[in-house]
């Protein structure tokens, strides 16, 4: 075989006249008589090749049997284009070679699909040849966006003081709370590894090591139900820093964010990030992590609830429920049928209803429910809402309230086109509450994860008003994703087992699950704190992407199978056998 001389997408105006060899795939073949076009692409794009018949007939002759996907190496000379035929969309559209020597490398079958971004495949199909799937243009850079994401973040990290440390896959069960991936161990019977869901752990018994600064790009398991932003198998840009305060490691990261978008996709994102405390973006976006490219805030109207005669709005307001509105700018146009089918959408979200008004060009309104409600304290309560609005309504316990209209403000941003899709809109939601209420388990979990430090001033609440308490954690959000979120850790014992009381995690439930934590702790640690990004994520933001599957090389479906290689799928009984495991699997 030839060894190519130049990549594909290598060659211009400066080659001409040159004689070059190229080795890559065949993109397309067009026919036009005497003379045979070949797209022939490698991972830097595609150069157009030409077989001449006045030029070498034998060539021309053997060009007939080359088929889609086959691989070749050429030999040619590099000519100017006509200018007729020259291809701005190409990198090397003022070109094409003119060949005189072609060997087939490897032939191939034909593909279940075109090698080509806009071509119609289901997703199954992809997936099962992903190896084709993955030569496509669009893929490849997707591909080359991660590397360079990655690439970039190391170079940062590593300017920075930081230390690349890696940390085991197989180890034990970690707190981030969803269900574990375990492994069984052959040598110890009745035993598991669990897949680490983060190297939380780890990491922070790294800072008690006095690695100082440590980062991993990092794979997590997490045994979750699937959605488009989440994998079972995951990577994250895991961090974790010590003698910082959660200021430095917030100003830090912005920096290295910054630093990543603009160096791998030429963004300049707008600083320094705005913040909001968690409290703000549940009453004024619905959500923990609002998408700030357009606005449409809830507005709290309990109040307004209250005094009105309409029953819904009087018994949340009575029950300490509360009533929030959505105004719909120019939505008095919708018909009803629409809103109807926005009230059943809120219901599938969980909500009881959607009340709705219109406000009428002479500033009535107009509803099933304005009977029961007084206009003028309408106006007054609303002022926002103007003449040609829709009003939408939420009454009941606030979180179901902020959950359901949260989710009608994201659906309708989409469907009405207010969201600017060329914004960049990032900024670090604070101040969170340290614990959250569990009502199923009838008891305080963790918001983010049980070493997570509450913020001092709050510390006196613990025993008084424990929801109250804060904690000194921070998420990065981008355009109404989570992108990243981390915590100042709590360093000290005593500090630690009033939290675990707090979540009635016992002594011996403690030793068990993170017994070689907390004797770390004892010996030296310092201070320390660090933030874990969901690098996938990053990629699907600034590749564009619809899917977190479409920027990793070999996901899971949403089944959390791969149909490349059918995994998961049955062993050998000897292979039990040896595990001392029998299954008894319900049919
Ligand atoms: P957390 O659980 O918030 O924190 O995860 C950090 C980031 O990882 C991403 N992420 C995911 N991405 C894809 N698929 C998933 N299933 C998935 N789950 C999470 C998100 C998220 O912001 N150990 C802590 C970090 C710390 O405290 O330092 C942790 O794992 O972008
Ligand atoms: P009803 O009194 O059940 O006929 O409801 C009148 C209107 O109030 C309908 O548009 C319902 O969708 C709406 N509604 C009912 N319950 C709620 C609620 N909890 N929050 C907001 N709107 C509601």
């Amino acid at each position: 075989m030839k060894i190519r001389t130049h990549r594909c997408g290598e060659l211009h105006k400066e080659h001409i006249g040159q004689t070059v060899v190229l080795n890559g795939w065949v993109q397309r073949r067009r026919d036009h008589g005497m003379v045979i076009f070949l797209d022939l692409r490698d991972r830097s794009g595609i150069t157009q090749v030409v077989f001449n018949a006045e030029r070498n007939m034998k060539i021309h002759q053997a060009a007939h049997s080359l088929r889609s996907e086959s691989v070749v190496s050429v030999v040619g000379q590099v000519m100017a284009r006509p200018d007729e035929s020259k291809n701005q969309n190409l990198s090397t559209g003022e070109i094409e070679v003119f060949i005189d020597e072609v060997e087939i490398l490897n032939e191939a079958k034909t593909p279940p699909f075109l090698i080509e971004d806009d071509a119609e495949v289901t997703e199954a199909i992809r997936l099962k040849y992903r190896f084709l799937d993955l030569r496509r243009p669009r893929m490849q850079r997707l591909l080359q966006l991660r590397h360079g994401i990655m690439q970039t973040t190391r170079g940062f990290l590593n300017t920075e003081g930081f230390l690349e440390v890696e940390t085991p896959i197989l180890t034990k069960s970690t707190p981030e709370g969803a269900r574990d991936y375990l492994v069984p161990s052959r040598v110890n019977h009745g035993q598991f590894f669990a897949l680490p869901q983060s190297p939380q752990l780890f990491k922070q018994v790294l800072m008690v090591s006095g690695v100082d600064r440590y980062y991993q790009i990092a794979r997590c398991f997490r045994d979750e139900d699937l959605r488009n932003d989440r994998q079972p198998e995951f990577t994250q840009i895991d961090l974790e820093l010590s003698f910082v305060d959660r200021e430095q490691i917030m100003s830090l990261m912005e920096r290295m964010i910054v630093t990543i978008f603009h160096t791998v996709g030429g963004v300049q994102l707008p600083t320094p990030f705005q913040r909001m405390s968690y409290a703000e973006a549940m009453g004024r976006y619905g959500s923990d992590k609002p998408d700030l490219r357009f606005d449409m805030p809830l507005y709290d109207v309990t109040a307004f609830g209250a005094s009105s005669q309409f029953k819904v709005f009087k018994d949340a307001a009575t029950k300490g429920g509360i009533v929030k509105a959505l105004i719909v700018k120019g939505g008095a146009a919708l018909s009803r049928a629409r809103i109807d089918a926005l009230g059943e959408t809120a219901k599938s979200f969980g909500a009881k209803g959607l009340a709705w008004l219109k406000v009428t060009a002479e500033g009535q309104l107009e509803s099933v429910i304005a009977k029961f409600l007084d206009a003028k304290g309408f106006a007054a309560a609303l002022p926002e809402a103007k003449p040609g609005d829709l009003v939408l309504f939420g009454a009941d316990k606030a979180s179901v309230v902020h959950d359901v209209l949260g989710r009608i403000r994201l659906l309708l941003g989409e469907e009405l086109n207010l969201i600017d899709k060329t914004a960049w809109r990032p900024l670090w939601v604070i101040d969170f509450p340290m614990l959250d209420y569990d009502q199923e388990q009838k008891r305080y979990v963790a918001m983010h994860h049980p070493f997570t430090a509450p913020v001092d001033d709050d510390v006196s609440l613990f025993e008084s008003d424990p929801l109250k308490v804060r904690a000194k954690a921070y998420d990065m959000v981008l355009n109404g994703s989570e992108i990243g979120g981390g915590s100042i850790r709590i360093h000290r014992r005593d500090v630690q087992s009033k939290v675990f009381d707090l979540l009635g995690i016992g002594k011996e439930e403690a030793t068990v699950k993170f017994g070689f934590l907390l004797e770390a702790l004892e010996y030296g640690a310092p201070p320390h704190g660090g933030i874990a990004f969901g690098l996938d994520r990053l990629v699907m933001l600034l590749g564009n992407a619809d899917s977190i599957r479409d920027v990793i090389a070999f996901p899971k479906t949403q089944k959390a199978q791969c149909p490349l290689t059918d995994a998961p799928s049955s062993v050998d009984s000897d292979q039990l056998k040896e595990l001392r495991i029998k299954l008894d699997l319900v049919q």
